[in-house]
């Protein structure tokens, strides 16, 4: 059973407590709801009895004098009753709605603090239906569920007391339909909540399938799987409107269940009533004002279930919903941070450093842990040009990972100027680095929007030069509307050399002391490459500068190479000095000379 899926019970008072802490910073407004809904209880209490006394006090008795007032009084009560549904409707959905943004912006900025390692583990899917439809239910237990069970409740309660204290048998015969109610309802609660909890599900499927299969539609449709994954849709979609169609089958048999109950109480109230009223037991005034009563004691019954259902999900969105804002930030900063000495320039220093993606739980052994760095060492120092190469997979942007700080080591540690990655404010730590990923990333927005990302300080004077220097400028101009021509989502208006030159141009115009370069593993053509490689020369001037490189011959001229084999840092050195070893950088380069020029060869 996924998350999704999992009701819990209609009411947990943990959760309860908790949610209603959001609503206290508005308890001025509920107040005010609380008071209509009592002044509309009133209103509907007073309703039925008004007509009594216009019946038997001048109807019956023939007699004309303050009939007149008593209609007025009536129509009295029903604008009464109408300022307060309106007060009550427009207070709670207005505390609703400020409520709903509360929440969402808690669980928005949650999300931005979470590490990495929350990511790995949960589906963007699911943590958009936390901020958005958990949320969502969450309104409809404020603004129809907990205020106004309330009011229901005190409805329920004066009616019956009402009732009772006009004629205690009538109302006993009126009530005796109430263990029928009682069975129905029951029927009514366990079934929708079962149909509710598998319609959930499916929705969930339908949710996961849609994100993966709209993102993936150029595979799917290279693929020719259109066919495949129709079907696939169709047998998902199916099952969500047949499990649809079952909870309707519910709702279906019990309100005409409520109804007809509701009749036979009415009856039964005619039935006995008529006796009473004869044998002068009752006046005929009561006898109409309890049918009025029994008419308004069914509405409040079936309500009452429905919320009940209302109530329910919400318990299990906000379940689901703190159990997100509760997820423990595991990379923060340190409660008092050091600070790297004033004269430190950015000296980076890897120190016996083990990382593993998969942790090793604490008092276990180690055996077993899938290490994806060992043991790893180097420094680089400021100004210095380093390179990493190694296999796929031998953990290069592990390396990149851990000195963002995406993820802490488990043993050794990272220090910059002599201070521990994990003892400095970690908004500085990242503001020292300039990022340049094989996957760049673009948001919504013009070209301009995308390289300055939001920063004031980058004015547009400073957006052209960086462009121009990285030769990104040419591009740009060609492009409809120049620096505010709009980029799609992803970016996917843009070939991957436009977005590679962009996202150089985005970390020169953000002027950061440390260049971090992961390449692309992607080839461009070879007149994008060599303005690629110009462009690099550019940024990396006057900085320090690690580059994760496939192609060995974009950091031939780096004044380290690190070779990374299966996590281990198996060599290290210049060009020269590797070559010289004839060891694994050694076999890299001749692997990659020879198909370079059995490349050349082929086309020549
Ligand atoms: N988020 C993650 N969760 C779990 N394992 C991961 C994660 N990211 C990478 N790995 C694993 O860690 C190992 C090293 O990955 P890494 O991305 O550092 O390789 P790389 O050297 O950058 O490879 P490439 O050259 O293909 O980019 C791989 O075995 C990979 O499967
Ligand atoms: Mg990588």
């Amino acid at each position: 059973m996924s998350d999704d899926e999992i009701l819990g019970k209609a009411y947990d008072a943990r959760l309860m407590r908790r949610l209603l802490t959001h609503l206290r910073p508005y308890w001025r407004q509920v107040a005010v709801a609380l008071a209509a809904i009592l002044v509309g209880s009133g209103a509907a209490l007073a309703q039925p009895y008004l007509v009594k006394l216009a019946i038997d006090d001048h109807v019956a008795t023939r007699r004309l004098e303050g009939l007149d007032q008593l209609a007025l009084v009536y129509v009295a009560v029903l604008v009464v009753a109408f300022a307060a549904e309106y007060v009550q409707t427009w207070t709670l959905q207005l505390t609703g709605q400020r409520i709903m943004f509360d929440l969402r912006m808690a669980v928005y900025g949650h999300l931005q603090r979470l590490d990495l390692r929350y990511y790995d583990r949960n589906p963007v899917g699911r943590l958009m239906t936390r901020v958005t439809s958990d949320v969502d239910v969450l309104n409809d237990l404020f603004t129809s569920g907990v205020v106004t069970i309330v009011g229901d409740a005190l409805t329920l309660a004066g009616i019956m007391a009402v009732m009772v204290w006009m004629d205690w048998r009538l109302a006993i015969v009126a009530f005796s339909v109430l263990p029928l109610i009682v069975l129905v309802t029951q029927w009514f609660r366990r079934n929708v909540r079962e149909s509710y909890r598998v319609v959930r599900g499916w929705i969930a499927k339908i949710n996961a399938f849609l994100q993966e299969n709209i993102t993936g539609m150029s595979t799917v449709q290279l693929f020719r799987r259109e066919a495949l994954n129709f079907a696939r849709f169709d047998d998902i979609d199916r099952k969500y409107r047949d499990a649809n169609i079952e909870s309707i089958f519910y709702y279906a048999v019990f309100y005409p269940a409520i109804e007809v109950t509701s009749a036979l109480a009415t009856a039964l109230i005619i039935w006995y009533g008529g006796f009473s009223v004869m044998r002068d037991t009752l006046t005929f005034g009561a006898l109409v004002a309890f049918l009025q009563y029994s008419q308004r004691f069914f509405r409040p019954i079936s309500d009452m279930s429905e919320k009940f259902n209302v109530l329910q999900s919400a318990m299990a969105s906000s379940e689901r919903m703190f159990g997100l804002l509760d997820e423990p930030v595991a990379i923060q900063s340190p409660r008092s941070p050091r600070v790297r000495p004033p004269t430190g320039l950015g000296h980076i220093a890897f120190e016996h450093v083990w990382f593993a993606y998969r942790p090793p739980t604490p008092g276990t052994p180690d055996e077993g842990v899938e290490w994806v760095l060992r043991d790893v060492s180097f420094d680089v120092r400021p100004g210095q040009r380093i390179g990493i190469v190694g296999a796929t997979g031998s953990g290069k942007t592990t390396i990149i990972n851990l000195l963002l700080r995406f993820y802490d080591v488990q043993k050794g540690r990272i220090t910059i100027d002599g201070v521990d990655l994990r003892e400095l404010d970690l908004q500085e730590v990242r503001s020292l680095f300039s990022l340049v990923l094989q996957d760049v990333h673009l948001f919504s927005g013009t070209i301009a929007d995308n390289m300055r990302l939001g920063e004031q300080a980058i004015d547009d004077e400073r957006v052209r030069r960086a462009a121009e220097a990285v030769y990104a400028h040419a591009f740009i101009e060609s492009m409809g509307q120049g620096y505010g021509s709009a980029v799609a989502e992803r970016g996917s208006t843009l070939s991957v050399g436009q977005k590679q030159l962009l996202s150089f141009a985005r970390a020169l115009a953000f002027d950061r002391r440390i260049l971090v370069l992961d390449e692309a593993t992607s080839s461009v053509d070879t007149d994008t490459e060599v303005l690629i490689q110009d462009a690099l020369e550019v940024l990396m001037q006057g900085r320090t500068t690690i580059a994760i490189a496939h192609r060995l011959s974009t950091i031939q001229d780096m004044d380290q190479i690190l070779v990374l084999h299966k996590g281990v840092l198996r060599e290290r050195g210049s060009h020269q000095e590797l070559l010289a070893q004839r060891g694994i950088y050694f076999r890299l380069f001749e692997l990659q000379y020879r198909h370079q020029s059995h490349v050349t060869s082929l086309k020549s």
